[in-house]
């Protein structure tokens, strides 16, 4: 028998029984489940709804069915579709007929909208810890690498050489947004739902407040037709995900370029690489391959989401059913790139003279060439065309700017001094920028140590 059997006069049919089921995947929330009919049913005794003891045999049996799903002995069953009759069900085996008071002033609406708060609450958490853990390993070959020169790229060509401390930096201010964005998002998950019943509130006399304390809520849900509803919070996890995958993605990129034999920047450790069942020489970067192709399906979930919220009428829909999978697949690949990037990026090998090589070449001092005839007065548009020549020049002659005499800079542009080769110097070039958020020595120094100083605070 059903626990909804009632005005019922058929079994329910095989197939519907399948389709209509969650519970091969809203297993995932049995914790939250349990922990939210604790509050439950403490308030409904609290407030009188049900005796101290009714409250405290329920409360007993819940903590018993948990024991047991931590020791894996539970089985779960299509039969009563979800995790919230699943649960209830064994309540009910568990400690007989006053099992079935756990669900009085409740729905499986406001129930499913609780488990999924408390849920992306604790990911939320989790999430930005790992994004903590990448960041530390970022900022860990940061360190290393200050003094480490490569060129920086504009449309993949050589643009301006930069530390690659800043280069790596820029990636740990990426991650620092995508931690602020879950803070923020954090406020918004946390109100509570339970109180709302199935729509429009409930007949006894419930204290929404309490339960809300007890679970460490900020906030209760104001309207009870928006609290069985919203997916909003979803949404704004889910696209934050989608940007955290983004980043990820773009460094995967890099690691992936710059292990390439083409570049030769980086060496990642064998540990994180495998192997070609015919090639015997290949050592493949699979797994940044593997996280760039696992954003696509974080800005797919992101996308069904928002598909399954348009137009639905209030309140709640079984489409609602749709939000868990996605969610779950979301978490369980953030996670696995989150933690592998880590490693990657702390056990990879840096060559350092192959970066210093390429920015030495490819003519990464041009603008500093245009620059220094900027300070002799020559207007930046001119001096632009001027330096343009010169290039043209050098790469006809198969020359870099330094390997220019005086009398070849001079047939370009009469200002032109000896002084011009000190400003042309790699390490020059990389010095001059010190402009706050540039990739100067000190302006590096500085961003590490704030960026240091921010993570431990956290
Ligand atoms: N399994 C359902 C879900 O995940 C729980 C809520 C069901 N509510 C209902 N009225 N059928 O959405």
């Amino acid at each position: 028998m059903k626990l909804w059997g009632g005005r019922f006069t058929k079994k329910t049919n095989q197939w519907v029984e399948e389709f209509n089921a969650s519970i091969s995947f809203d297993k995932e929330l049995v914790e939250e489940d349990i922990q939210g009919s604790i509050a439950h049913v403490r308030m409904l005794g609290a407030c009188g709804i049900l005796t101290d003891e009714e409250a405290r045999q329920i409360h007993q049996g819940l903590l018993s069915i948990r024991q047991k799903v931590r020791e894996g002995k539970v089985e779960f069953s299509i039969e009563h579709e979800d995790i919230h009759m699943n649960i209830e069900k064994m309540l009910i085996d568990e400690i007989g007929p006053v099992g079935g008071k756990l669900h009085t002033g409740r729905s499986r609406n406001d129930q499913v909208a609780l488990d999924m708060h408390l849920y992306i609450r604790k990911e939320t958490v989790e999430l930005a810890k790992q994004i903590f853990t990448l960041q530390q390993a970022l900022l860990g070959q940061a360190e290393k690498h200050v003094d480490t020169i490569l060129p920086g790229y504009t449309h993949l060509q050589r643009a301006q050489p930069v530390r690659l401390a800043h280069h790596l930096l820029a990636y740990v201010s990426m991650f620092e947004r995508d931690v602020d964005r879950l803070f923020d998002s954090y406020k918004r998950v946390n109100h509570c739902p339970l109180g709302a019943g199935a729509i429009a509130g409930t007949t006894f006399p419930v204290d929404r407040q309490m339960v809300a304390k007890e679970l460490g809520f900020s906030a209760l849900y104001d309207n009870s037709m928006d609290a069985v509803s919203d997916r909003d919070y979803l949404v704004e996890f889910l696209s934050i995900c989608s940007l955290v995958m983004v980043h990820l993605s773009r460094l995967s990129e890099e690691l992936i370029l710059w292990s390439s034999e083409e570049f030769q920047y980086i060496v990642l450790d064998d540990a994180f690489c495998t192997g070609s069942s015919m090639m015997p020489q290949k050592k493949n970067p699979d797994i940044p391959e593997l996280i760039r192709g696992k954003t696509g399906r974080v800005f797919g979930h992101l996308l069904a989401m928002l598909t399954t919220l348009k137009a639905l009428p209030l309140t709640y829909n079984k489409d609602l059913q749709e939000d868990k999978e996605g969610i779950f697949d979301t978490v369980t690949t953030l996670k696995g790139s989150l933690g592998l990037m880590a490693a990657m990026i702390e056990t990879m090998e840096v060559n350092v003279q192959q970066m210093k090589k390429n920015a030495s070449r490819g003519f990464a001092n041009a603008t500093d060439l245009a620059d220094y005839l900027v300070n002799k007065g020559i207007p930046f548009r001119k001096a632009h065309e001027i330096v343009g020549k010169l290039v043209l020049y050098s790469l006809e002659h198969q020359k870099t700017l330094t390997d220019c005499s005086l009398e070849e800079f001079r047939r370009f542009s009469p200002e032109i001094g000896e002084d011009v080769y000190q400003v042309l110097e790699l390490d020059q070039v990389v010095e001059a920028r010190k402009s706050f958020g540039g990739t100067a020595r000190e302006q590096v120094l500085e961003t590490l140590a704030r960026k240091k100083e921010t993570l431990e605070k956290n």
